[in-house]
């Protein structure tokens, strides 16, 4: 619900939203239920940073509206580094899109620490979070999700 929510507000139609891919499947079908067009990215990590954000950054065009964000990943469970983030926090700021990330694994992680490109300079403004209850304490069923957003 929080990410509906989150979208519906953030996504008008005929905007162009951007999401990971492979990536949870709500992202595009919510997507076009709003009347948005949908593409895919794919954050990369370490040596692959450049070329993978030349190739995210042709996908952007002026009706682009919302980045679609979810690390650690479902299904891939890979978990973005500070350069990948640091790299999406620039496309967003350069292209002034919202960042929707989506941070319901955030506290399932096997080592290191986690970095919300929230806490990137510059980033709390244009970034919607999106968390809930269901994964890292095991309650699917409370249906508690939640959003943390820019007060505007
Ligand atoms: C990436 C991602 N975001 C959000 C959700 C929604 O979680 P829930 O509806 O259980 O709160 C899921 C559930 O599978 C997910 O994988």
């Amino acid at each position: 619900m929080a990410l509906s929510l989150a979208m519906m507000a953030l996504i008008e139609p005929g905007d162009e939203v951007l999401y990971p891919d492979p990536g949870f499947p709500i992202y595009p079908s919510f997507t076009r239920g709003l009347g948005a067009k949908g593409d895919s990215i794919r954050p990369v990590r370490e040596k692959q940073v450049s070329a993978g954000l030349e190739r995210n950054c042709l996908k952007i065009t002026p009706k682009t509206s919302v980045l679609i964000f979810n690390s650690p990943n479902n299904p891939t469970g890979t978990v973005f580094d500070e350069r990948a983030l640091r790299g999406l926090a620039d496309l967003s700021q350069k292209h002034d899109l919202w960042l929707l990330s989506d941070e319901i694994y955030a506290r399932i992680l096997f080592g290191g620490k986690y970095l919300s490109p929230w806490a990137l300079p510059g980033m709390a403004e244009r970034t919607v979070i999106i968390d809930g209850f269901s994964k890292s304490f095991a309650m699917t069923g409370w249906r508690l999700g939640y959003g943390v957003a820019p007060n505007m």
